[in-house]
């Protein structure tokens, strides 16, 4: 299975991805979280790209889709993979159809998940995640353990660099004027299903799901 999760910053890609990797085995591929990776550990590639995402700027697409080439030919690709932030222009989008093309590949779904603009802040203010492991929070939605530290292990959590109000709004703009242009794009391929993201999170997940059935 090789689908494509769209939507605006705090949607719940990541999320949803996270939930569909346990239950079909396939990798998340996010590039934000690639991106993070690398600024971390401050890498050439890593430097240059946090500039761009502290602003809430998309990085350039010529950075992103070398990171997401050389990932989709990794093995644990072979039998599909969650594209999670990626594409975010029409110009990833025409790179990842050549990339695919090359791998002899096609994609099989591209969900969009919907969801009003001021939940939106209010997911992304009160998120956290853990250090340790990774997983993801909501201090209301999906709280950690009663101490504030990760249930799965304990670890400490923490709150993105991009997370504060000024930069969310950025990036929705950015994802309106940029990335918005590719639910079009993949409705003339017949390729999108549109999910309703306001839904509790089980509940998105099941649609996701459900939307997937046959793919
Ligand atoms: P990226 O990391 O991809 O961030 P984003 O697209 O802004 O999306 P988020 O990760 O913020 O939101 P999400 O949809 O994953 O929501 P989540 O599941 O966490 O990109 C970051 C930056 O990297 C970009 O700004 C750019 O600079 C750069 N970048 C990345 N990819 C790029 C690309 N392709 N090209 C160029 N630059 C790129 O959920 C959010 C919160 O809501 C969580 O707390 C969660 O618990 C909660 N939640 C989720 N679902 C629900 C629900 N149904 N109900 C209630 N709460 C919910
Ligand atoms: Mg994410």
């Amino acid at each position: 299975m090789k689908i494509i999760l769209l939507g605006p910053p705090g949607a719940g890609k990541g999320t949803q991805a996270a939930m569909l990797v346990e239950r079909y085995g396939i990798p998340q591929i996010s590039t934000g979280d690639m991106l993070r990776l690398a600024v971390t550990a401050k890498s050439p590639m890593g430097v240059k790209a946090k500039e761009y995402m502290d602003a809430g700027n998309l990085v350039p697409d010529e950075v992103v889709v070398g990171i997401v080439r050389e990932r989709l030919q990794e093995d644990d690709c072979a039998a599909g993979f969650i594209l999670d932030g990626f594409p975010r222009t029409i110009l990833q989008a025409d790179a990842l159809n050549e990339v695919l093309s090359d791998l002899h590949k096609q994609l099989d779904a591209v969900i969009s998940l919907q969801v009003e603009i001021e939940s939106l802040v209010v997911r992304l203010t009160g998120r956290r995640s853990c250090l340790n492991c990774g997983k993801g929070f909501h201090l209301q939605y999906d709280p950690p353990a009663a101490d504030g530290s990760c249930t799965v292990c304990g670890g400490e959590l923490m709150q993105r660099d991009d997370d504060c109000e000024e930069t969310i709004r950025n990036r929705m703009e950015v994802y309106q004027q940029q990335t918005a242009p590719l639910e079009d794009y993949y409705r003339k391929q017949d390729l999108l299903t549109v999910v309703d993201g306001m839904a509790e999170i089980p509940v998105v997940q099941e649609t996701i799901v459900t939307a997937l059935q046959g793919c």
